[in-house]
C-alpha cells in the first residue's frame, strides 16, 4: 500500500469521503462523552504554515494534543525553507522524523513537490488553489444538520477562490448541485467548471443563483496573498454581499455557512452571520473532529 496524501478531496474516494465524515461525527462524540481515543498516540504532526492561521493551526494541534499525539508549528520565517532550503529536501528531512506533514501555502505546486519527497502523508491545509479541509468540516456541518448532502442545492456566492474550487470538487465527490455565482471577472478556473459541469451552473446574478437553495456559502473577497486588490474587489464584489434579503430567496430552511475568518460588512452582513441560519461556529469547531478522522485515515493507509 503506497502513502495516501490528502492534496485535494479527489485523493480519496466517495466511499473514503462519506465513511471519513461519519467517523468525524462519531469521534466528536466521542470526545464530547470525555472519551477521546489516543488515535496517535507518539505520533508527531509537523505543520509548516506560509500563510497566517487561526482554526486550522488550533484545529490541528488539539486533534493531536487530544488524541495522545503532538505537533511542531513551523512557520516560514523560523525555518530553513524561509532562507531558501528547497521544499523537497525539507520533506525528506521531515518525513524521517514526524509521521504527517501538514502545509499551508500559497502555490499548490509547493505542496505536490512536498508529496513527491514525502514518505509520510501530506495534508494540504489551503494553497491559493484550494482547501479540502475545510470542505470535510462544512460537509460534516451540513450532514450534521440536515443529513446527507446529496443531490442538495449548495450555491457558492463571491469570489471563485481556493473555498469555491473546493466546493466543485465536492459537489462531484458528495454528489450535489453546486450553483456558482461570482462577478464575470472572478469566475473560478475554467478546467473545473468544465470537469465538474455535471454538477455545476454558473449564474452571475446572486438573486437567481440562491433561489430554492439548502446552503448558501461565501468567503472574503480578498484572500490571503491579495491584499493590494482589496479597495477594487471591495467595489465589484458589493452586489454579492449575503444579506438577509438574499437569504430569504433561498430554502426558508437554507443554512449559511462562511469559513472564515469573516468580514462583516463585506461579503456578509452581521445580521446573517449571527442569524438562526447561520451555523459557522459547528462548522469551525467540525475542522477539529473531521480532521482528527483525516489524520486517522491517512494513518491506516500507510505501509510499512
Ligand atoms: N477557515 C480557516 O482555514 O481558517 P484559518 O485561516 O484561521 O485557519
Ligand atoms: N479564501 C481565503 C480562505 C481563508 C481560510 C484565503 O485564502 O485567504
Amino acid at each position: 500500500m503506497a502513502v495516501r496524501h490528502f492534496l485535494t478531496l479527489l485523493d480519496l474516494s466517495k466511499n473514503e469521503l462519506d465513511t471519513l465524515i461519519q467517523r468525524a461525527i462519531e469521534l466528536k462524540a466521542l470526545q464530547k462523552n470525555g472519551k477521546c481515543p489516543p488515535l496517535f498516540k507518539n505520533k508527531v504532526l509537523a505543520m509548516v504554515f506560509e500563510k497566517s492561521s487561526t482554526r486550522t493551526r488550533v484545529s490541528f494541534e488539539t486533534a493531536m494534543a487530544q488524541c495522545g499525539g503532538s505537533s511542531i508549528f513551523l512557520s516560514q520565517n523560523d525555518t530553513q525553507l524561509g532562507r531558501g532550503e528547497p521544499i523537497g529536501d525539507m520533506a525528506r528531512v521531515l518525513s524521517r522524523m514526524v509521521d504527517f506533514i501538514m502545509v499551508r501555502t500559497y502555490s499548490h505546486d509547493t505542496v505536490k513537490i512536498f508529496s513527491q519527497y514525502s514518505k509520510v502523508p501530506i495534508i494540504n491545509a489551503l494553497t491559493d488553489f484550494c482547501h479540502p479541509c475545510q470542505l470535510l468540516a462544512d460537509v460534516q456541518t451540513y450532514v450534521e444538520q440536515r443529513g446527507s448532502i446529496q443531490g442538495k442545492k449548495v450555491v457558492w456566492i463571491g469570489d471563485g477562490n481556493n473555498m469555491c474550487h473546493s466546493y466543485m470538487n465536492a459537489a462531484h465527490q458528495f454528489d450535489f448541485e453546486l450553483i456558482i455565482s461570482t462577478p464575470v471577472a472572478y469566475k473560478p478556473q475554467a478546467e473545473l467548471m468544465q470537469k465538474f459541469a455535471k454538477h455545476i451552473t454558473f449564474i452571475t446574478e446572486p438573486e437567481q443563483a440562491v433561489k430554492n437553495a439548502d446552503l448558501i456559502t461565501t468567503d472574503v473577497w480578498a484572500s490571503m496573498g491579495q491584499e493590494a486588490e482589496q479597495q477594487e474587489r471591495m467595489q465589484v464584489f458589493k452586489p454579492y454581499q449575503v444579506t438577509n434579503e438574499l437569504l430569504a430567496l433561498a430554502k426558508s430552511d437554507a443554512l449559511f455557512m462562511h469559513c472564515l475568518p469573516a468580514h462583516r460588512g463585506e461579503e456578509v452582513t452581521a445580521e446573517v452571520i449571527e442569524g438562526s441560519q447561520s451555523v459557522v461556529w459547528q462548522q469551525a469547531e467540525n475542522r477539529l473532529h473531521s480532521q482528527k478522522a483525516l489524520l486517522e485515515f491517512l494513518m491506516n493507509n500507510i505501509s510499512n
